[in-house]
């Protein structure tokens, strides 16, 4: 593993940790790289009318664009329970989130709290996708 992911999976394990997510019980933490070099790591923050609750990798975009970053070059997602043999894969919503800031290849390495346990592209998670070219962006 390069020694860039593994300070990315850091920066999503000490995310997830603080996660705001009372509710599910189901903390997540992001890390996004971006061209600049940059890490923008945070986690997903419920609320108590449950619709306005935010995945982490909005978190971490909004952190991102905040940043005056908006290309990213990698993502880890990690959440579950050592063990559990799930993927914490990104939402519907973030798939297309992602999407916007997101060249096809880029990696998602899906993690649980131990690592890495499933990586792909955003292509993978989002075929035929619809992005800022449609719109001659
Ligand atoms: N969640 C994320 O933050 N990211 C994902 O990739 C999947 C789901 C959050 C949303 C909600 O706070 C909790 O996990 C349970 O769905």
């Amino acid at each position: 593993m390069s020694s860039e992911l593994d300070t990315m999976i850091r920066h999503a394990a000490a995310a997830m940790k603080n996660a705001y997510a009372p509710y599910s019980n189901f903390p997540v933490g992001a890390c996004l790289r971006t061209d600049s070099g940059a890490l923008y790591a945070a986690a997903n923050v419920e609320n108590a009318a449950y619709p306005q609750g935010q995945c982490a990798e909005a978190s971490a975009i909004g952190m991102m664009i905040a940043g005056g970053d908006r290309r990213i070059i990698e993502v880890v997602v990690m959440g579950g329970k050592p063990g559990d043999g799930m993927l914490c894969t990104p939402c519907g919503g973030c798939r297309q989130r992602l999407r916007e800031f997101c060249a096809p290849d880029v990696q998602v390495h899906v993690c649980g709290p131990e690592g890495v346990r499933k990586t792909v592209t955003l292509d993978e998670l989002l075929p035929f996708s619809f992005g800022p070219e449609n719109l001659s962006f």
